[in-house]
């Protein structure tokens, strides 16, 4: 009796529970019956809120309750599908607009097309079986909406979805050896898994920066993880005044990053050895660098200036005082092209924070001292190119002085490498490399010039005895010959 209750019950449930009528999917009818599992999960699917019979998916004539009949070949029945049939069932509908708008649908229509051309789609074992099918990260027959809590790729849920495979070293060797297996470990220590964990679903999951149909690597330009498209990719929460309202941080960075030197060579020039928000803040352990780590994170690029810096005097102070290394003096998202300006005891020098006649007065001096040499270098070098250019104008062979130019630039950068060491020696001895050399090229760019005038002078002098003698010259001659004139004509001198 409380079996047959049950049975009868089964039929009823699905119609109470969704309040749509299966009265005329058969399919359901009988498979609830056989209580199987695709029939109990279909009350809560999506697609059977929408109406959508199991015929839809399977084939088959839903009107027959004639099992033979119903799942005929002749009523399209096709059974079970399996690998990449699996997603073609699903695209009948979901890449098909018409078929969406008629079902009542606006959501987009492009799913499959995107699968295909993501590396997951690209990547196969089997010939052309796709790696990851719909089904694979959103279940079946229990389908519900991605902003469902009870979606696998629901934003709580979607690291398990996907860390199913990557945190799975023998499965991903068998199509990649090479790739890491390492997110979730890592994912796990930043402040986005930190606090997806614990039931926060607004910071970033897997798919909230890698997508979940475009998923590319991260080497593809068209990857929402390739360097150039990464401050976007972070930028489209951290940016968010409105998503990010209720946490305590700012949202600037994105704003102060593209106008910094980094952001502009990367954003505008496209050049990929600058940093994105990743080289600084890791892919999957996205944490601020802590105190401790900044100068590493600058010095894997900058390591001359790392290397300096800790052998500087700075070290011990900042450290003591936890300051961060870099960041102190060039700030994190608003790097600025670092100039001479940035040096020396004007207010907008960075040293003068913190240095001055009273405040550590030492590092005052010397801060003023290694302001003075680099103007000093600056004006030695633009004078120097400056006679260079006009000996040259003047058609004096010059080009050694020329190629020296290059050794004063050189010695400018190195002084403004050198400033990290914060050590007076060490910045004289580069500077005065440079003023040396400065001061060779300047006086042999003046001698050339000088020689240049001494010939002109020369040349004048010259020519003005010549012309004076050849119209002395004349003068004598024409003398000579009208003398010899009056002569022959016999007229006497008086
Ligand atoms: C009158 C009962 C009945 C009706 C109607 C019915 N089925 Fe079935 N179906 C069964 C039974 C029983 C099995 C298991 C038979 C088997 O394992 O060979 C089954 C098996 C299946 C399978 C698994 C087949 C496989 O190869 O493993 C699918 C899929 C299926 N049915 C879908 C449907 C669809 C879709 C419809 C409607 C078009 C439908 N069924 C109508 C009773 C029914
Ligand atoms: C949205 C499409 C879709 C709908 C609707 C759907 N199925 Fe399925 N079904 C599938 C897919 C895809 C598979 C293959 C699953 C796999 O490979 O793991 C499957 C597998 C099955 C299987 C065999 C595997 C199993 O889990 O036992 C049965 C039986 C089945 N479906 C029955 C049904 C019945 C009955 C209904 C209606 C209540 C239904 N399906 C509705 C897509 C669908
Ligand atoms: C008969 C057409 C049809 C088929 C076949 C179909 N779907 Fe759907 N699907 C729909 C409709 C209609 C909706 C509801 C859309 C809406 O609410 O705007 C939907 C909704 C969904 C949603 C929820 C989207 C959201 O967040 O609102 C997912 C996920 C989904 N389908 C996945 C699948 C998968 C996976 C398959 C294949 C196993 C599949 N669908 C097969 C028509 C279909
Ligand atoms: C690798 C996991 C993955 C696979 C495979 C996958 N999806 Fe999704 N899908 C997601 C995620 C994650 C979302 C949530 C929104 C987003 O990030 O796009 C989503 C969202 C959706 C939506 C809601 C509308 C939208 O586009 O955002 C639909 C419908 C959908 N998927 C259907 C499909 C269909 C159909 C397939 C197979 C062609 C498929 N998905 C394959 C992960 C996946
Ligand atoms: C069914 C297993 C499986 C699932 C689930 C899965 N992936 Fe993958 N994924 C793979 C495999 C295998 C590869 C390697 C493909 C290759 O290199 O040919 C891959 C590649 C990738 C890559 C490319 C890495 C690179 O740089 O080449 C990214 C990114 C990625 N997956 C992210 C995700 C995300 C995000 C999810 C969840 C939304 C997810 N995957 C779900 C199996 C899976
Ligand atoms: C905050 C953004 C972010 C989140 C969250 C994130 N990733 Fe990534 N992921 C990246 C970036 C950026 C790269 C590319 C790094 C590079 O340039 O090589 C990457 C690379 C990858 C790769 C390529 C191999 C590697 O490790 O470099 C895989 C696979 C991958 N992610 C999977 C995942 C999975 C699985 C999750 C969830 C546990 C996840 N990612 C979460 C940003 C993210
Ligand atoms: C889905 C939205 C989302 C995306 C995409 C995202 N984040 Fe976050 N992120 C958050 C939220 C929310 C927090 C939590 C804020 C807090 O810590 O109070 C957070 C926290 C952080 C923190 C820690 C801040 C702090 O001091 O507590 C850093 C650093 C961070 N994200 C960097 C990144 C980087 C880099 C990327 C891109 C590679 C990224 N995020 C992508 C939403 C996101
Ligand atoms: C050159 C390295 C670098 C780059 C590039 C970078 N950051 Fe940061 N970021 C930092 C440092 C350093 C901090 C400060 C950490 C601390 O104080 O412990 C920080 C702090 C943060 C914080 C915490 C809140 C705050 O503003 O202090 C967030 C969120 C953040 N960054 C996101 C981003 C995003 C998004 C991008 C890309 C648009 C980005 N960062 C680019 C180095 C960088
Ligand atoms: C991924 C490598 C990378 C990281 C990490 C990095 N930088 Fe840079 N940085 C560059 C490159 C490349 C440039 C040159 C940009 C240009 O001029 O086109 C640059 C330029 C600069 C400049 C301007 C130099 C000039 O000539 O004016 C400063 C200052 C600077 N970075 C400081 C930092 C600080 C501080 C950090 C850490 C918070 C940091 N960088 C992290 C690669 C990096
Ligand atoms: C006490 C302040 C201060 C600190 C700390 C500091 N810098 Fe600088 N940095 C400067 C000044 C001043 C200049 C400009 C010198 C000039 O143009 O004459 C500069 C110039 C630079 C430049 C451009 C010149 C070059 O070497 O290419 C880079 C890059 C740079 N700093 C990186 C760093 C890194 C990385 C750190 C941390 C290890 C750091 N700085 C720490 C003050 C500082
Ligand atoms: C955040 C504060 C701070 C900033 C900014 C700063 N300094 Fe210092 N500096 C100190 C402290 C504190 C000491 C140790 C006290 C002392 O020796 O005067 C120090 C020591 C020095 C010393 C060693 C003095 C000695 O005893 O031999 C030099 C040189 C120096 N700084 C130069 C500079 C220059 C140049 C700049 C600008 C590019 C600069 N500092 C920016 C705090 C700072």
């Amino acid at each position: 009796m409380k079996q047959v209750m049950l049975f009868l019950l089964s039929f009823l449930l699905p119609v109470l529970s969704n309040g749509v009528s299966y009265a005329g999917d058969k399919c359901l009818t009988c498979h609830k019956g056989l209580s199987d599992k695709p029939s109990s999960l279909y009350s809560h699917d999506i697609h059977s809120s929408k109406g959508i019979s199991c015929a839809e998916c399977h084939g088959g004539n839903q009107n027959s309750d004639d099992m033979e009949q119903a799942m005929s070949k002749e009523a399209g029945f096709i059974g079970v599908p399996k690998g990449d049939d699996i997603s073609k069932v699903c695209s009948n509908c979901h890449a098909n607009p018409d078929k969406m708008n008629e079902l009542g649908s606006t959501l987009p229509t492009n799913q499959w097309q995107l699968l295909q051309t993501s590396v997951h789609g690209k990547s196969s074992l089997a010939g052309n079986e796709h790696i990851v099918q719909c089904i694979t990260c959103h279940s079946v027959h229990n389908i519900v909406s991605v902003k469902n809590p009870a979606s696998p790729v629901y934003p709580l849920n979607a690291v398990k979805t996907c860390t199913k495979c990557h945190a799975d070293p023998a499965y991903m060797r068998a199509y990649n050896p090479s790739m890491p297996v390492d997110q979730l470990e890592k994912y796990k220590t930043s402040v986005h898994g930190m606090r997806n964990s614990k039931g926060d679903s607004k910071t970033a999951e897997c798919a909230s920066c890698h997508g979940g149909h475009d998923i590319r690597s991260a080497n593809d330009v068209k990857s929402s993880v390739y360097a150039v498209n990464i401050p976007s990719t972070c930028s489209h929460c951290h940016s968010n005044s409105v998503y990010m309202k209720e946490y305590n941080i700012p949202i600037d960075q994105y704003e102060k990053f593209s106008k910094s030197v980094h952001g502009i060579s990367l954003l505008q020039k496209r050049d990929v050895a600058a940093p994105a928000c990743n080289d600084c803040h890791g892919n999957h352990g996205a944490t601020p660098p802590g105190v401790e780590s900044i100068s590493k994170v600058c010095g894997t690029c900058h390591a001359l200036n790392a290397e300096l810096f800790s052998s500087s005097p700075h070290k011990k102070v900042f450290d003591e005082k936890k300051l961060p290394e870099c960041e102190t003096c060039h700030s994190n998202h608003e790097i600025i092209a670092a100039t001479e300006k940035l040096l020396g005891a004007t207010p907008e020098a960075v040293c003068s924070r913190c240095h001055n006649e009273n405040q550590n007065p030492k590092g005052y001096v010397i801060a003023k001292a290694m302001r003075h040499l680099t103007d000093s270098l600056e004006s030695s070098e633009n004078n120097a190119g400056a006679l260079v250019t006009d000996a040259e104008q003047k058609g004096m062979e010059i080009s050694e002085a020329k190629f020296k130019l290059r050794d004063i630039h050189q010695a400018r950068l190195q002084t403004r490498t050198m400033v990290h060491s914060f050590n007076a020696k060490k910045f004289n001895e580069a500077a005065m490399k440079g003023l040396s050399t400065a001061s060779f090229v300047a006086g042999e760019a003046q001698h050339a010039i000088d020689e240049y005038y001494f010939r002109r002078w020369g040349l004048g002098i010259a020519t003005l005895i010549i012309s004076i003698v050849g119209v002395a010259l004349y003068l004598t001659i024409r003398k000579i010959e009208i003398k010899q004139q009056n002569k022959n004509n016999g007229i006497k001198e008086s």
